[in-house]
This record gives structure tokens, sequence and C-alpha cells, in this order.
């Protein structure tokens, strides 16, 4: 049986989940809240590298759609072993070059079980000007239109996962310059 919150965290790519999620953890750490944060495309690529059919990260989305549903089930069910207060850094939905992919499809839903599910989302001229500044990633190039497609149809698979889990859907904005904004809200809700 699952025990501990279970909070799912989403957004497209470079809005800025992983800053997010790491100045909560450090604030909460601070009252004495621990969560332990889980990079869902850490858990898959750790998965694919066992399989050699990856090289980065970046790579994952681009293979057979029913490779990518093999390796985000065998994630799902490792982090559903997780008996605590759990962060999951994830995706909403993926952008493949066969259209966006479920990140939170039935059978990881019914693996994870979360208790809500946050959307970070900011503006998508500073999420272009983000990935453009990080040369780590091998990021899609996308124009500000496609960025802004893709965080609306977030909004309504957000919506379709919280009417097949019962899960709340809160909305955080992750303006430049005000990181702090974002983190209060978000350390406001993992309380
Ligand atoms: P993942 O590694 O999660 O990819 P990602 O979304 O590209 O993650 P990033 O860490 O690059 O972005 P971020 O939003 O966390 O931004 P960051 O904090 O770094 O996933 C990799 C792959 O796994 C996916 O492509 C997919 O293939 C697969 N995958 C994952 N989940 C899946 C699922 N459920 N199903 C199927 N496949 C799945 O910040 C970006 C930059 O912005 C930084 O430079 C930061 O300093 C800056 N920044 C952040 N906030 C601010 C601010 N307020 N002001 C100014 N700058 C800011």
């Amino acid at each position: 049986m699952s025990i501990g919150k279970k909070v799912v965290i989403t957004g497209v790519p470079g809005v800025g989940k992983t800053t997010v999620i790491d100045a909560s953890m450090e604030a909460l750490k601070a009252e004495g809240i621990s969560y332990t944060s889980i990079n869902f495309g850490t858990c898959m690529f750790e998965v694919a590298c066992d399989q050699s059919i990856v090289n980065d990260r970046d790579e994952m989305r681009k293979l057979d759609q029913e490779v990518q549903k093999s390796l985000q089930k065998t994630a799902a069910q490792v982090i559903a072993k997780i008996q605590e207060n759990i962060i999951i850094d994830t995706h909403c939905t993926v952008s493949t070059p066969g259209g966006y992919l479920p990140g939170l499809p039935s059978w990881v839903l019914q693996e994870l079980k979360p208790d809500v599910i946050v959307l970070v989302e900011t503006d998508e001229d500073q999420i272009l000007k983000r990935r453009l500044s990080d040369t780590t990633r091998s990021r899609d190039m996308e124009g500000y239109a496609a960025i802004k497609d893709h965080q609306r149809y977030n909004r309504y698979m957000a919506a379709s996962y919280s009417m097949f889990t019962g899960c709340t859907v809160k909305i955080i904005k992750n303006l430049d310059f005000l990181l702090e904004n974002a983190v209060s809200e978000m350390v406001e809700l993992l309380r």
C-alpha cells in the first residue's frame, strides 16, 4: 500500500521544472519536511541504457512509440515502489515526431496514483530564450507558436488525467526573475 504524498510536476522542456523543484526542496528542508525527487526521464533513460538503445536522454522522444511506452511503464513501476513523499519530475505530453505522446497514460497513472499534478508554465518567449541558452541539451528547435500550442495541449491533458484519477491540477507560473514566487507557491502546495 502506498503512503506519502505523490506530486507530479510537469511542464514543457526548459520551463524550469527542475529549478523550481530543487529550490522548493531546499526551502522545505529548512522546515524539516522532506521529499524525494525522482526524474521520470532519468528512470526511463537508465532502462534504455541497460537495453543499449540510446546514447543521450534527448534521443528517447525519437524512439519508436511502442518502445517509449515500454520504457514509460517500467519507469512507473519502479517509482511506484517508493513509499514516501515524492516529487515526480516529468511531462504531461512529450513532443515526438509522431505527435504528442501522453506522459501519463492510464497505465502510468494507475501505478503512480498522484495526489496532484502541477503544470509549471511561463511565457513562450522566455522558454525559447532558456532553451537557446542551454548548451548541455539537444533541444528541439521550436518557435514561439509551437511552444504555446504545447503548453495549451498540456492543460487539456492535465484535465483528462484529473478526471481519470480524481487528483487536483495546480498551475504555477515560473516567470523570468520571479523564481521566488514559483518556489513559494510550490512550497505551500508541498507542505
Ligand atoms: P527531462 O530531462 O525531464 O527533460 P526536460 O523537460 O527537457 O527537462 P529539463 O531539465 O531540461 O527542463 P526543466 O523544465 O526542468 O528546466 P530547468 O530547470 O533545467 O526529460 C527527458 C526526456 O525524458 C524527455 O524528452 C522524454 O523523452 C522523456 N520523458 C520524461 N518523462 C516522460 C514521460 N512521462 N513519458 C514519456 N517520456 C518521458 O531550467 C531551464 C533553464 O531555465 C535553466 O537554465 C534555468 O536556470 C533557467 N530558469 C529556470 N527558471 C528560471 C527563472 N524563473 N528565471 C530565469 N531563468 C530560469
